[in-house]
């Protein structure tokens, strides 16, 4: 069976970025497929300490089930819900990876780039954060990442690692589907990239400063109403999509699409030409508050028993599954 894979680190609760990108894709793909596709989703608690935390990481980390519940997430005997750092044969993978991912290679992501600054003082963990997302997904034999855009980079490094690996030591890694592959099965051209409020050429993201770039998943719906009203659009004075030219109008109609769950070309043919930005920002507020009260409902309902019980049975089988990939592993490079 085939295996969709994806993590999400627990720094604070998630934004609506999060959720758009990586989590409702996730849901969605897990709900269709999960009868013929093994569905893996996980805390990635161990990726969650490189950087400070905003509201406790035991808190945050039963938050982000809650929310795959929330959003729809159907439960069943293919589902396995786990903490990351209790499949303690991640720590193990990622240093045996560590010695096929090279220098050059993680010197060149961008997210450390951008969060190391290359700076003296940039942890270690950020630099070799990559290397345990290829653990993630290689020691499951993920297929298909649900992922965000920014996250695409760390896919072709994972692919890199594996045919490494396997080009040296024989079949051991299933190599991940190319990113191109993992947009269209997630139903987006190039995948999805949800913009700041504030400033549209940054993608949203939870360690943003001013409270008006983001949109918690817990904010409450007329605070998200008064936050997309005042997004920066442009002074072009038409409706469109263009990334480059109009990155905030076309952050709405992305935003309005997935909501909503219908094709974005859809949703821009019916805005595309219409001058009245206050419109469309009037409906997508309306969208998303709708979304966030139905969604926060459900989120009140669930229990921390219930959390607890589904990820100590994930942990049970994902230890199973780790131990066995770790040890051929270990057998390739001559440890065991
Ligand atoms: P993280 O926790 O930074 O983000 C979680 C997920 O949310 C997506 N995302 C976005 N998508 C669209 N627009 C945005 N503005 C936006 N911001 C964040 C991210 O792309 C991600 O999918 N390294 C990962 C966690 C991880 C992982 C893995 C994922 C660890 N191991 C193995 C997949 C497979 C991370 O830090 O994501």
């Amino acid at each position: 069976m085939k295996t969709i894979l994806t993590g999400i680190r627990v720094n604070s609760e998630l934004t609506l970025g999060n959720f758009l990108g990586a989590l409702l894709p996730m849901t969605r793909l897990a709900n269709k497929y999960s009868d013929e596709y093994n569905i893996n989703i996980f805390v990635a608690d161990l990726h969650t300490i490189i950087a400070e935390q905003d509201g406790g990481l035991q808190h945050n980390l039963l938050m982000l089930i809650k929310m795959y519940l929330a959003a729809g997430l159907k439960v069943n005997d293919n589902v396995h819900i786990y903490r990351q750092s209790y499949v303690p044969a991640t720590s193990e993978m990622t240093w045996i990876l560590n010695c096929v991912a090279t220098m050059g290679e993680l010197g060149r992501m961008i997210q450390y780039k951008e969060k190391g600054r290359g700076e003296d003082s940039c942890n270690v963990g950020i630099f070799d954060y990559p290397v345990l997302m290829a653990t993630d997904i290689l020691l499951f034999d993920g297929n298909y990442i649900p992922v965000g855009q920014d996250q695409f980079q760390h896919i072709e490094l994972t692919r890199d690692i594996a045919i490494r690996v396997n080009h040296r030591y024989g079949e051991i890694f299933t190599v991940p589907e190319k990113t191109s592959e993992q947009a269209k099965f997630m139903g987006s051209n190039d995948g999805i990239r949800i913009r700041d409020l504030v400033n549209p050429e940054k993608k949203m993201s939870k360690s943003a400063k001013a409270e008006n770039s983001k949109i918690m998943m817990t904010d409450d719906p007329e605070k998200v109403a008064k936050k997309i009203m005042s997004a920066t659009t442009d002074s072009l004075g038409e409706i469109d999509f263009d990334l480059k030219k109009r990155p905030g109008i076309s952050n709405l109609l992305q935003i309005e699409a997935l909501v909503n769950d219908r094709p974005l070309d859809e949703v821009v043919a019916e805005w595309k030409g219409k001058s009245n930005y206050g419109d469309l920002k009037k409906k997508v507020a309306e969208s998303v508050s709708t979304m966030l009260a139905d969604f926060q409902a459900r989120l009140a309902k669930i229990t921390d028993e219930e959390v607890y019980e589904l990820m100590e049975t994930g942990e049970k089988y994902a230890n199973k599954l780790a131990n066995a990939k770790l040890l051929k592993l270990q057998k390739a490079f001559e440890l065991r």
